[in-house]
């Protein structure tokens, strides 16, 4: 006999959407306020994740922005990383002398954004920044400079905003802590 663990609940919200929406603001500010003056900022989203994120934050933007995507290998339907990051679609702006800024969902073990700054430091970027609504420092696994963090999170696992378990609850407004339901199966 094992314990399946193959479908997962909603337990409870870890940050409400008004809680959200004021941070996605003030990052914008931040950001903003670090790049007066550049004459165009590309913001790289990380798919899928960070569609959500990345639209609300450049809807509280004046300064001029490009938007562009990549995509990393995705857990699947697991919930921990296997530690390889392979790069399934990427961006489309040439990026030599540009100020570069990732966009993120969350950050976990660090693995995905290490392997994403080292495969876009290649193309000489003028500047190359991280800004992630989310951090789970205690799970980190390799070093990494996060220049913008929305919020710092205990070791859960979240969903809603952008982020999936089982390309579910990506819609939710705010975000939620989910769990498996774990039920006895038959060997
Ligand atoms: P890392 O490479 O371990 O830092 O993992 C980063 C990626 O894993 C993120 O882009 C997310 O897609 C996914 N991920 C990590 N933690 C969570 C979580 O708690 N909920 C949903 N996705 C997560
Ligand atoms: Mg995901």
């Amino acid at each position: 006999m094992r314990i399946r663990q193959d479908s997962y609940e909603i337990t409870r919200t870890l940050i409400s959407e008004e809680a959200v929406q004021q941070r996605v603001k003030e990052l914008a500010r931040e950001i903003q306020q670090q790049k007066q003056g550049c004459s165009r900022l590309i913001m790289v989203g990380v798919l899928k994740g960070a569609f959500v994120f990345l639209s609300d934050l450049v809807r509280h933007m004046q300064i001029p922005v490009s938007i562009d995507f990549i995509q990393t290998t995705s857990y699947g339907n697991r919930t921990q990383s296997s530690g390889e990051v392979q790069i399934i679609k990427d961006i489309m702006i040439p990026i030599e002398q540009e100020e570069v800024i990732l966009i993120e969902d969350i950050i976990d073990s660090g693995r995905t954004i290490y392997r994403l700054k080292q495969l876009l430091k290649t193309r000489m970027p003028k500047s190359l920044e991280v800004c992630a609504l989310l951090d789970k420092p205690d799970r980190r696994q390799v070093p990494l400079a996060v220049e913008y963090t929305g919020f710092t999170i205990p070791d859960h696992f979240v969903v809603g905003y952008g982020l999936d378990v089982d390309e579910q609850y990506r819609n939710l407004p705010y975000i939620a802590v989910a769990q498996p339901t774990t039920r006895k199966g038959e060997k």
